[in-house]
């Protein structure tokens, strides 16, 4: 099912979500709603909060053919590379808006599978941008927090006159 996707500055956006405590016939559903509900906006990355539901759990797929889902519950950074890039991120909450922000090269991340088994994967590139962008979400960050005070006048400025 397809989910609404709350938009910047909604409170969900803000908030710490709370650790998946077991891996449920109906936590299943919602990340499969969450990966349907990315596909349909386009987008290569959703956190549940950004479908107001605050638990913690991020959909991912930075393939070219959007064909390798990724379900992560409960994720984790257990290990960043020193190496950063800056990437142009979009974000399904902020719609037309593009920011750079600096973040590291890979990560490796420990999470619970669909089977509810502790697992850790390495992400490289886009797809290490992806998941830190995401984890953030789930602790409430959003890539505005990066920015200074005007730069984000700019971008809300320019989200508005999109509406
Ligand atoms: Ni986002």
């Amino acid at each position: 099912m397809i989910r609404h996707v709350v938009k910047f500055p909604h409170a969900a956006l803000k908030t710490v979500a709370k650790p998946v405590e077991k891996v449920t016939p109906q936590i299943l559903e919602l990340l499969d709603d969450m990966l349907e509900t990315m596909y349909a906006d386009k987008g290569c990355g959703l956190a549940a909060n950004q479908i107001n539901l605050l638990s913690r759990m991020i959909v991912m797929d930075c393939s070219e053919k959007h064909d390798s889902p990724v379900k992560l519950i409960n994720p984790e950074i257990v290990w960043h590379s020193e190496e950063q890039i800056i990437v142009k991120e979009g974000c399904l909450s902020f719609p037309g808006a593009c920011v750079e922000v600096q973040r590291h090269k890979s990560v490796r991340v420990k999470y619970l599978d669909t089977t509810g088994k502790t697992q850790e994967k390495t992400f490289e590139a886009v797809w290490a941008i992806c998941a830190q962008h995401e984890i953030d979400h789930i602790n409430g960050i959003t890539f505005l927090d990066y920015l200074s005070k005007q730069e984000q006048r700019q971008i809300l400025e320019r989200m508005k006159n999109k509406v």
